[in-house]
């Protein structure tokens, strides 16, 4: 088995069929401690089947996980995210009537153990001030605009609500951060705003965090990781640092045959 101390996710032969088609096709890949890296690919390629593998969204058909050495192929989301795993979505899943601040501190609280009793009051005492420190330190790191904590996350901008997300995410805790295509819906112009948001989060970390980044747009991702993994029609055609998978032939084929696809 690959796992070692140092390596915090390891796939092995990762495998899920959805009836006939092999969304992901037997992914094979390590995750070093406290690396960025990113998985590619054209539109259906399995990016998102496979973070939902890793997440515990549904079980692999075949293959195994480990994280931290430990083998969670079969345990529930809620226990993924417990051990330190946890995600942000290529759809904005945040609780649009409810404040910026609200949204990370509800994320911080619901990994804690607090609980809300029947008439919506915490039972434990001094819990807002306890994750009030912490939602701000949060907001900071990921350069959530300071003016806006206190609005509702529908009203603030597009780029601002995927920065609360992956917030949202930092509030749990995670040792092992899943972003998937973090930049999804933005104008090109935005796009800068998101790629420093998750450096500074990283360099926020340090070791303590792991990045593992999904994204379809090869620009992107150029500037941000350490290690490129793509996906081609569910399997790992390429792996390699940013300059070797942007020269590579098979990976400029993958794309070729996406017409809404452009190498940077
Ligand atoms: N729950 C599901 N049930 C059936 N088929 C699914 C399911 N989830 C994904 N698929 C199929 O699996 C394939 C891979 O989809 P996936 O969403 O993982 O791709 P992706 O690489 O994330 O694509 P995109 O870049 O468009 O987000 C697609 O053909 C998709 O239609
Ligand atoms: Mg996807």
């Amino acid at each position: 088995m690959s796992s070692t101390n140092d390596i915090v996710l390891s796939t092995i032969e990762l495998t899920k069929n959805f009836g006939g088609l092999q969304a992901v096709n037997g992914v094979s890949l390590d995750i070093e401690r406290g690396s960025i890296k990113a998985i590619i690919g054209p539109n259906g390629s399995g990016k998102t089947t496979f973070f939902n593998l890793i997440t515990g969204v549904f079980p692999p058909s075949s293959g195994r996980i480990y994280f931290e050495g430990q083998d969670i192929t079969r345990l529930s989301m809620h226990d993924r995210t417990r051990r330190g795993i946890s995600r942000s979505y290529q759809i904005t899943n945040i609780f649009p009537y409810q404040t910026t601040f609200e949204n990370i501190r509800l994320a911080a609280q619901g990994c804690s153990g607090a609980r809300v009793n029947f008439l919506g009051m915490l039972k434990k005492a001094g819990t807002y001030t306890e994750f009030h420190e912490k939602v701000l330190e949060i907001a900071a790191i990921v350069g959530l605009d300071p003016t806006r904590l206190y609005i509702p996350a529908a009203l603030i901008p597009h780029a601002e609500q995927r920065k609360l997300e992956i917030a949202m995410a930092l509030a749990t805790e995670p040792r092992l951060l899943l972003l998937d295509e973090p930049a999804a819906g933005m104008a090109v112009e935005e796009i800068p705003e998101v790629i420093d948001a998750i450096l500074r989060v990283k360099r926020s970390y340090g070791d303590r965090l792991t990045l593992l980044v999904v994204e379809h747009k090869m620009d992107i991702v150029m500037s941000l990781s350490e290690e490129i993994f793509v996906l081609s029609e569910g399997k790992m055609i390429a792996k390699g640092p940013p300059k070797e998978i942007q020269e590579n032939e098979q990976v400029l084929t993958a794309y070729l045959g996406d017409t809404d696809e452009k190498l940077a």
